[in-house]
């Protein structure tokens, strides 16, 4: 799909493992005040964006500020690697309780891609081990979205077709 369409009310949640290329996705196609980053958020109450002790107070300020954007009509972006069931089922959720249309964009991109671009990112040092486990957890249960409640989802496979993209807001 080269064209995007995202309603101009929606939470939007990037859905793809570490080195996926949502950060740069989100950058590139939306405010960066739209867009609310689980790193962003474990550094806010952590001073470390890679604290995973962090996690559950991250998410939980991360989803009070999200909230507090749909209940204003916001259109809100949430990017963090969402690869698990439960992890959407909560974004599902936050947007159901305010009316807005849950939409998934996936970065689904070859393995050797992520590992990659993870071997030359100064700012992650975990095992890489890490990107092949949520790439299978993502790919194992990606054709339940539908059915998880995202009212659009959308694969993009390969650097090409991220290149390719362009996000257009609906009515
Ligand atoms: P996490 O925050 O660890 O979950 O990763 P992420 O999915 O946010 O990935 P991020 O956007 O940070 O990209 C990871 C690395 O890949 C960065 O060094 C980017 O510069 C690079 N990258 C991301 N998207 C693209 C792309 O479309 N093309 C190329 N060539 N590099 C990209
Ligand atoms: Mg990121």
């Amino acid at each position: 799909p080269n064209t995007i369409h995202v309603p101009e009310l929606a939470l939007v949640a990037l859905v793809g493992a570490s080195s996926a290329g949502k950060s740069t996705f989100a950058a590139r196609h939306f405010r960066p005040s739209e867009v609310l980053s689980s790193d962003t958020f474990r550094a806010l109450v952590s001073d470390d964006e890679n604290s995973l002790e962090a996690t559950a107070d991250a998410f939980e300020s991360l989803f009070f500020v999200a909230g507090k954007r749909l209940a204003r009509g916001r259109l809100t972006v949430v990017d963090a690697t969402s690869v698990r069931p439960d992890d959407r089922r909560r974004l599902v959720d936050l947007a159901r309780r305010h009316d807005v249309l849950p939409v998934a964009v996936v970065l689904d991109l070859p393995r050797n891609v992520l590992e990659e671009r993870h071997a030359a990112r100064p700012d992650r040092a975990f095992d890489p081990a890490v990107i092949g486990r949520q790439i299978a957890e993502l790919r194992r249960t990606l054709r339940g979205l539908p059915k998880e409640g995202f009212r659009h989802v959308w694969v993009l496979r390969s650097p090409q077709e991220v290149e390719a993209a362009r996000v257009e807001r609906v009515p």
